[in-house]
């Protein structure tokens, strides 16, 4: 059992737990009401309106906070609209670093507030010092990190992209949703801001949409509800009374599905019909060092490429009994997916090709299943090749 998730387990499970000041009620209350009375002209209390605050979200934004070591969070309708909400805190026309395979809905994001002239937004390979360099120089008022990036699960230094981006005055924002806080704390490494599409491992359960932003600092948190109450990006309470149950078994689902997952990158690094494997909990992975220095375990995504072509993939993904072709991640059921033409299809031919996301890519989410279990439904996979 891995030691670093242990710490995660107490305040996962306790979180808001026998706090209910009207009936005792062990569990916290779901407040859907819009609208909060007040006591008399200029009596306000702690809530007057939905969009501005609400008990549960508050509740999931606290525990988020805490997890991640952040001064306050907001949590939002999406993991897409949690870094939109970072980006209301740039002036116009300044310029975003961004990594030139982060998730395709992301560049999507940037590449369209560019072309409205919201900002300006330069993607670079981030694991490539003199691009880093040569980008820094530019003087760009915002870092965005990916680590490990998806689909490629490419690894690069959070601390020392912090450094180079504070030293030109920049702030950094890192999306953590492939590793969650069980596995890796952004702002302890120097980031800014750490955002989520807790869609993914903090609910975990596949059935709520929804993203998180954190601040590190108090001024910055301040500034995140301002702007998530002004342009009404906030999550609904029934959405985050859900997470916040899902989230109390994080560091446990992490811990078996991270084990699964090497159990099956062991599989298909061995495998004749796999070309490569990326994975950063594999000693042949060029993440694997930085993941041992900045992360508590690899995760429990991973993308493989198949000797095959197309035909050759469609027919693997028609065989898929235990891993459903579907877009996600982080959930207790195993998922298999096809980025060029599913999660990635946002990116044009060219931007996919730079990312190096090819046709006979593939990215699993592992869940829950018995280890056993999802090899053998690899293997009548494989065998339909
Ligand atoms: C790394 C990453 N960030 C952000 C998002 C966007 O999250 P959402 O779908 O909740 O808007 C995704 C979605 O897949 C993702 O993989």
């Amino acid at each position: 059992m891995p030691p670093e998730s242990d710490k995660n387990t107490t305040l996962c499970v306790t979180a808001q737990i026998g706090n209910d000041p009207a009936f005792g009620a062990v569990i916290p209350p779901l407040y859907l009401s819009s609208t909060y009375t007040f006591a008399a002209l200029d009596e306000m209390g702690t809530y007057d309106y939905g969009r501005s605050g609400n008990p549960n979200r508050d509740a999931l934004a606290d525990t988020i906070a805490k997890l991640e070591g952040g001064a306050g969070g907001v949590v939002t309708s999406s993991g897409m609209a949690a870094i939109d909400l970072v980006l209301n805190l740039l002036g116009p026309d300044e310029l975003v670093l961004a990594p030139h395979d982060c998730y395709g809905g992301t560049h999507r994001l940037l590449n369209s507030r560019q072309s409205q002239g919201r900002l300006r937004v330069l993607f670079i390979d981030q694991g490539d010092a003199r691009a880093v360099k040569q980008a820094m120089a530019q003087n760009p008022a915002l870092l965005f990190i990916e680590t490990p990036s998806n689909p490629l699960m490419r690894v690069v230094d959070i601390e020392g992209l912090c450094q180079a981006a504070h030293k030109m005055g920049a702030l950094v924002m890192c999306d953590n949703t492939f590793l969650s806080p069980a596995r890796q704390t952004p702002l302890a490494l120097g980031a800014d801001f750490v955002v989520h599409s807790t869609t993914k491992f903090l609910n975990g359960h596949s059935d709520v949409v929804g993203g998180v932003a954190v601040a590190k600092q108090d001024d910055h948190a301040e500034q995140l509800r301002w702007w998530a109450n002004c342009t009404g990006v906030t999550g609904a309470p029934f959405d985050s009374y859900l997470t916040l149950r899902g989230l109390r078994t994080l560091p446990a689902r992490m811990d078996i599905q991270e084990s699964n997952a090497q159990n099956i990158a062991r599989f298909l690094n061995q495998h004749p019909c796999v070309s490569k494997v990326y994975y950063p909990g594999l000693s042949s992975d060029p993440g694997y060092a930085l993941a041992k220095k900045q992360q508590t375990g690899p995760g429990a995504v991973l993308g493989f490429t198949l000797k095959a072509d197309r035909e050759g993939v469609r027919a693997f993904l028609a065989n898929t009994s235990l891993f459903q072709l579907a877009e996600s991640l982080g959930g207790t059921e195993s998922l298999i997916c096809h980025p060029a033409s599913m999660t990635h299809r946002a990116m044009d031919q060219e931007a996919q090709r730079k990312a190096g996301i090819t046709q006979t890519l593939l990215r699993l989410s592992v869940g829950m299943e018995r280890s056993q279990d999802q090899l053998a439904a690899l293997a009548t996979m494989f065998a339909a090749l």
